[in-house]
C-alpha cells in the first residue's frame, strides 16, 4: 500500500465541505470514521489492532510484551477547521512504512506497532494530548472524568456513547513497559525546513506551553438604555486582557494567543452577562512562561476591578518543557545521514504526543516540510514528493531500532 492510496481514503473523513477544514473531534461520528479506516488499515496489513482503555489505537506488527518494541504514529484528531496533515502524515506514513518494510523483506527482531493518539489537540475536552497522558500518568483518571466538552458532555459519557468503557483510563504500566522507542512523523508546523532547503528535520525540543481559561462574569443588561457608566461589561476587561497578553508576549520574547472566546448570552442587543476566554501561552523556557501568564492575570484582574467585573482563572493544561532524547535523536540523524536524507535539527513551539510519552520512554520525531509553514487551517500542505520523502525516511528509522 502507498502513501498516496492511503492519504487518498483518510482525506475526506471529516471534512466539512464549505470550510475544506477539518473538524475530527474525539468521540464523535468523524472519529469513529477514523478509528474505522484505522482499523481497515491496519488489517490488511496484517497487523493485530487494539484500542487501550484511554481509547489510544494500536496497531502490532509482532506481539508487544517480549522485546522492547518501536512505535510510531501520531494523532487522527483535528482542531475545529484544521488542515489534513497535522497528526494524520503521522498515522498514514506509519502504515506506508510498515508496508515498504513488508514488500522490502524486512523481518522486524523487536515489534513495531503503529499508534493513534485520541484527542491530542484538546479541541472537544480542552487538555491537549489528553490520550498520551493518561497513558502516562500526566493526568490523573479523576481530573480526566471531571472533563466536560463544550455541551457539557463528560469525557466517559462521549466514551460510551462511542462504544466505549471509561471506568479503566489511567496510566498503562505494562503497555508502556513494552515500548522502546516512540518516533512520531509530523509535519512542520513552521516554515524552519522550506528556509533551509531540507525536506526533513529531526526534533530537538518543545516549548514549554499551555492554556489557561478566563471567565470573566458581569451582568446582562439592555444595550440601548444602560448608561455606560452603570455596566458590567465582561467584554471590556477581556478585551484589555488580550491585548495585554499581546504586549507581554512582546516583551517576553514568547507567544500569547486568545483565539476562542464564548460570550452569554450571545445577543448582538444585550451586553454580555459572561464571557470566557482561552489563552493559550508558550515561551522558551517555564521562568519565562510563569512571568508571561502571571502578567496576563494581573492584567485582568486590573481590567475586571475597573468595570465591576469578577474574574476567575483555570489551567487547563500545561506541558513543561521537552528536550528529545538525545542518544535517539542523533540515532534518527545518523540513520537519515546513511540514507542520504539531510535532516537539521528543528525547535518547535507546538505540542505533541512524542513530547508527552518523552516523560517516560525514549522519544523523538521527524518533520516533513510545510512550504507555507501554516498549520491549524485549510491551508495546511505538504508536497506528496515530500510525504514520499518522509515515509522512506520513517522505514529507514524504524528497520534500524527493530533491525536488534
Ligand atoms: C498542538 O498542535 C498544539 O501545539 O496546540
Ligand atoms: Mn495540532
Ligand atoms: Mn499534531
Amino acid at each position: 500500500m502507498t502513501f498516496a492510496e492511503l492519504w487518498a481514503e483518510l482525506l475526506p473523513v471529516g471534512r466539512d465541505e464549505f470550510t475544506g477544514g477539518y473538524r475530527r473531534y474525539s468521540w464523535t461520528t468523524a472519529d469513529a470514521a477514523c478509528r474505522a479506516w484505522f482499523a481497515r488499515t491496519a488489517t490488511q496489513l496484517g497487523l493485530r489492532t487494539d484500542c487501550d482503555r484511554n481509547g489510544n489505537l494500536w496497531a502490532w506488527w509482532g506481539r508487544p510484551g517480549g522485546m522492547q518494541a518501536v512505535v510510531t504514529g501520531s494523532h487522527l484528531d483535528s482542531v475545529p477547521d484544521g488542515g489534513a496533515y497535522d497528526g494524520p502524515l503521522g498515522v498514514v506514513s506509519a502504515f506506508a512504512a510498515v508496508s515498504q518494510l513488508r514488500s522490502d523483506g524486512f523481518r522486524p527482531a523487536r515489534p513495531i506497532g503503529v499508534a493513534a493518539f485520541t484527542e491530542e489537540e484538546g479541541a472537544r475536552f480542552g487538555v491537549a494530548c489528553l490520550g498520551s497522558r493518561l497513558l502516562t500518568g500526566a493526568i490523573t483518571p479523576e481530573a480526566a472524568s471531571a472533563l466536560r466538552d463544550g455541551d457539557g458532555v463528560a469525557l466517559a459519557d462521549a466514551m460510551a456513547a462511542a462504544g466505549r468503557d471509561a471506568s479503566g483510563i489511567g496510566p498503562d504500566e505494562d503497555l508502556l513497559a513494552g515500548i522502546g522507542a516512540f518516533v512520531e512523523l509530523h509535519i512542520e508546523q513552521g516554515k524552519a525546513l522550506a528556509d533551509l532547503g531540507a525536506v526533513i528535520g529531526v526534533a530537538d525540543g518543545i516549548w514549554p506551553h499551555g492554556r489557561w481559561r478566563f471567565d470573566f462574569a458581569g451582568r446582562a443588561d439592555h444595550a440601548g438604555t444602560t448608561r455606560l457608566a452603570d455596566r458590567q461589561d465582561p467584554m471590556l476587561p477581556y478585551a484589555a486582557t488580550v491585548l495585554a497578553a499581546r504586549t507581554s508576549a512582546e516583551r517576553c520574547g514568547a507567544l500569547a494567543t486568545f483565539a476562542k472566546v464564548v460570550a452569554e448570552p450571545g445577543a448582538a442587543n444585550a451586553i454580555s452577562s459572561r464571557v470566557q476566554a482561552w489563552l493559550d501561552a508558550r515561551a522558551p523556557d517555564e521562568a519565562t512562561l510563569d512571568l508571561l501568564v502571571s502578567q496576563v492575570s494581573t492584567a485582568a484582574a486590573a481590567a475586571a476591578g475597573q468595570h465591576g467585573v469578577a474574574v476567575r482563572q483555570h489551567r487547563e493544561s500545561v506541558t513543561p518543557p521537552v528536550s528529545f532524547d538525545r542518544g535517539l535523536r542523533d540515532r534518527l540523524a545518523a540513520v537519515l545521514a546513511a540514507a542520504g536524507i539531510a535532516a537539521p535539527l528543528v525547535p518547535t513551539g507546538a505540542g505533541h504526543d512524542a513530547g508527552v510519552l518523552a516523560a517516560r520512554i525514549p522519544a523523538g520525531m521527524l518533520f516533513v516540510r510545510n512550504p507555507s509553514g501554516v498549520s491549524h487551517s485549510p491551508a495546511e500542505h505538504a508536497e506528496m514528493a515530500d510525504c514520499e520523502t518522509g515515509v522512506a525516511a520513517l522505514a529507514a528509522v524504524l528497520a534500524d531500532l527493530a533491525a536488534q
